[in-house]
């Protein structure tokens, strides 16, 4: 018997990447916030794209600047994860209060999290307003992480935990490799 879960349905398309999204505001101002709804959409040219809320402080930095950095995070970031989902920037220094340092792009404004084991730098290329959200479908100008965790284009999931969001307060982490007989 299937049972209706309209109410979550997004949910089913869970778990997801769970990153980290660095922004910056034309006086330099610097904010970072948790995003799960990020997805590849084209390698030639590279491309991505995340779903950021109208009401963020990090949709409006982004369409002030029209950069931002991805930072993946591991395990022991959970916490921080959690500080920068469920608190704004326009109230608080999340950097401050999530512990999280940083260090300059090689391209763009926005900085990266030296917390994180990997990161990309993107540039919008265009904006869908789609709902509550704006879809920002972004050049990867940059792309490259930590050597040990990541080899041959593949993550090491023995070396790394990578936290997925299932919903909620809930994550999950991914832990054996399968592949097709
Ligand atoms: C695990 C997790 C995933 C999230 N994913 C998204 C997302 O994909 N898109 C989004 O707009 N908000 C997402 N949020 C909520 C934002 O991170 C949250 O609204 C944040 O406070 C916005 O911060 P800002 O106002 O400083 O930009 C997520 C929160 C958590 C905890």
């Amino acid at each position: 018997m299937k049972i209706d879960v309209m109410e979550d349905f997004y949910k089913l398309l869970h778990p997801c990447m769970t990153i980290l999204i660095v922004s910056i505001s034309r006086e330099g101002k610097l904010n970072v916030m948790t995003c799960a709804w990020n997805m590849p959409v084209s390698e030639d040219p590279p491309l991505i794209a995340v779903a950021i809320s109208n009401e963020s402080y990090t949709n409006q930095l982004i369409k002030e600047t029209g950069e931002f950095t991805v930072n993946i995070p591991d395990e022991k970031m959970l916490k921080a994860l959690w500080i920068c989902g469920s608190k704004s920037g326009r109230e608080v220094d999340k950097f401050k209060l999530a512990k999280l340092t940083t260090t300059s792009s090689k391209k763009i404004a926005p900085p990266i999290i030296n917390e994180c084991v990997a990161h990309l730098e993107c540039r919008v290329w265009r904006e869908v307003e789609a709902g509550e959200c704006t879809i920002f479908i972004s050049n990867v100008l940059e792309a490259y992480c930590n050597q040990e965790v990541f080899k041959k284009g593949v993550w090491d999931i023995e070396k790394i935990s990578l936290p997925m969001h299932l919903g909620g307060k809930l994550f999950a982490i991914p832990t054996k490799i399968m592949k097709p007989p």
